[in-house]
């Protein structure tokens, strides 16, 4: 979604802001400006595109000031153009905004009766001109910023310039969060902390529905009421050396890379190897008394999900449903009494899933969350929170966050399955030894990347491709196909493989790739049969399977991979990583923008 940076500074905050941009710019990038207060003046500078396209409109003409906002775009209402990138301007004041104004109609046809001229298709125009609107019939700037909140409907995170007040900033939280930074003599404004590592790291989330007035030395916080109120101050991890690509030409390589490292990590924090134990420390529920598991969750995470679907069922013998939030929170869901939600997202504030937990919370399910930011709003409103350390992901497709939600997920079920006792002694020692071994192996998967570059070579002309598992490896297999749809432009669909004969083997002939993603355990015979059923109509398949799995098949497929032979609980966290470079080598090949890609944001604010 859209970044947000302000800085109230003692220096000139112009080359700064644009600094925070390039730390956001993950989080939309179809447009970019800032604008500054200088000599009691308004100035701003915009540019469709990438934020270079800002920095030579800054370097051709600079802007001066020591107070700031800035903006980064992932488009909601207005096509990605200049004239819709913020800030916006009214008469009296800029304007940069996260989120939606769902009202933004109705204010506007009133502000154009009033005589306003509109200057963008944006729902955050109407903000600049309702605040102008207020000051310019002598309210104070403070009473201007409360008389407009009240009047927005939506979700929203704002950071606003007010002319004249040139040490003064005003910000604002509703559905979208904002984060405020105490420097020396200096304070911020952020959509998350990340931007604003490198400048503080004493930061203070604002809660929902309130508004700041920031100054060089003062940060004074109201509630929805206009109370004013304090919230707590943290020490934020989040460090500008963390945001960057290192040795690797894409932020999403050098996430992928990181799995066995950050997959450890997260292990680590659930489960004991000494003893081959789960640790599953301070839960706020019984799971012996879960009468069902719902788990929630969007994209990616969805299907990080869907695996854990098979293993909570398997070896906790606890119904599971499992929902796209979007969908679940437009429908009439029967949740049973003594149920459990688990909510998954790496960001911890997308719209569809946040919406999905207060709707669960509000009916009396206990909400925990699986999230990658310890501070983020879903973190903050379960009632539990599973974190995955998989540290800042950049890229915006997601890679390491999801394996991290799967290592949970696993010390999720095997954990639940030892209290109800429907797992023992023996069987949890052979799990968690199976998932403490998931890193070293991941490590032997990415020696196979070259090989996989020179698949991907191949795999850049198809127009379709195909992925089909079974088991815990069908979500790999849409995820494989996600990955590849959302980098590479390419067309793919991932299947259950025992579906294909329903549906989709019309669709096979010599030029669409299949990925058949067979790993050795009970399923693989049945997934084979399906490989040849496609390999009989011209199919062409790319084989992922260990070593007794290639044995006596590779012969017929074009291409093979080979992957290391593990417990069946710990195939999808494998072999996610060869789905993951396959579609980064298959997206370099074309030359896409792999790290930003078209149309996408990473964290999805909007509904
Ligand atoms: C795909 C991807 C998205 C996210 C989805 C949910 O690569 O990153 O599908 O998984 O937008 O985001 P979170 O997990 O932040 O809720």
């Amino acid at each position: 979604m859209c970044g947000i940076i302000g800085i109230v500074g003692r220096a000139p905050v112009s080359g700064r802001l644009v600094d925070a941009l390039r730390r956001l710019e993950y989080r939309g990038y179809d447009s970019a400006g800032i604008a500054t207060l200088c000599n009691s003046r308004l100035d701003r500078r915009r540019a469709s595109g990438k934020l270079r396209n800002l920095e030579a409109v800054l370097e051709k003409s600079p802007l001066e000031g020591l107070i700031g906002i800035g903006h980064t775009r992932w488009a909601t209402h207005g096509a990605p153009t200049q004239a819709n990138a913020h800030p916006h301007l009214g008469a009296h004041v800029a304007v940069v905004h996260n989120g939606i104004i769902e009202n933004f109609k109705e204010l506007r046809d009133a502000l154009i009766n009033a005589g306003h001229r509109f200057a963008s298709d944006t729902d955050t125009e109407v903000i600049a001109h309702l605040l102008s609107d207020r000051i310019a019939q002598g309210l104070s700037p403070h009473d201007a910023v409360k008389d407009t909140l009240d009047q927005l409907e939506g979700a929203f995170a704002l950071a606003i310039l007010i002319n004249g007040e040139d040490r003064v900033m005003f910000g604002a939280r509703r559905g979208s969060p904002l984060v405020v930074g105490y420097g020396e003599g200096e304070s911020y404004l952020g959509s998350d902390a990340i931007a604003l590592a490198g400048l503080t790291n004493r930061i203070c989330y604002l809660e929902e529905g309130d508004w700041v007035q920031l100054s060089n030395d003062t940060v004074q916080i109201f509630d929805m009421t206009g109370a004013a109120v304090e919230r707590p101050v943290t020490l934020s991890a989040a460090t500008g050396a963390l945001v960057d690509k290192g040795n690797h030409r894409h932020f999403m390589l050098k996430e992928i890379y990181e799995q066995p490292t950050v997959v450890g990590q997260t292990l680590s924090s659930y489960i004991d190897p000494l003893n081959l134990r789960i640790v599953l420390q301070d839960l706020c529920f019984d799971p012996k008394t879960i009468s069902r598991v719902t788990l929630i969750a969007c994209g990616t995470s969805y299907y990080a999900a869907m695996v854990a679907k098979y293993w909570i069922e398997h070896y906790a013998h606890i119904p599971v449903d499992v929902d796209i939030a979007s969908e679940f929170r437009y429908r009439a869901p029967v949740l049973s009494q003594g149920g459990l939600a688990v909510f998954i997202s790496q960001s911890g504030e997308t719209a569809d899933t946040l919406a999905a937990l207060r709707h669960c919370k509000q009916a009396g399910q206990t909400v925990a969350a699986i999230v990658n930011v310890p501070e983020s709003t879903m973190a903050r409103e379960a009632d539990m929170v599973f974190p995955i350390h998989a540290g800042p992901e950049i890229g915006v497709a997601s890679t390491k966050a999801f394996t991290c939600q799967l290592s949970v997920l696993a010390a999720l079920a095997i954990g639940f399955g030892v209290l109800r006792k429907t797992i023992d002694r023996s069987l949890e020692a052979t799990l968690v030894q199976a998932l403490s071994e998931v890193p070293s192996r991941m490590a032997e998967v990415l020696h196979h990347d070259e090989k996989l570059r020179d698949i991907a070579a191949d795999l850049a002309n198809a127009r379709d491709v195909l992925y089909l598992g079974r088991g815990t490896d069908y979500p790999i297999a849409l995820e494989g196909a996600l990955k590849l749809k959302e980098i590479s432009y390419i067309h793919a669909e991932g299947y259950a493989a025992g579906e294909l004969k329903h549906g989709p083997i019309a669709l096979i002939d010599q030029a669409v790739p299949i990925v058949v993603i067979a790993p050795m355990g009970p399923l693989f015979e049945k997934t084979v049969s399906n490989m040849e059923e496609a390999i009989a109509r011209g199919g062409k398949v790319i084989l992922m399977s260990c070593k007794d799995g290639l044995k006596n098949h590779s012969d017929m497929a074009m291409a093979s991979i080979e992957l290391p032979q593990v417990h069946p609980m710990a195939t999808p966290l494998l072999y996610a990583l060869p789905v993951q470079l396959l579609a980064y080598h298959t997206a370099v090949h074309k030359g896409t923008d792999v790290d930003q890609p078209r149309n996408l944001a990473k964290s999805v604010t909007v509904e």
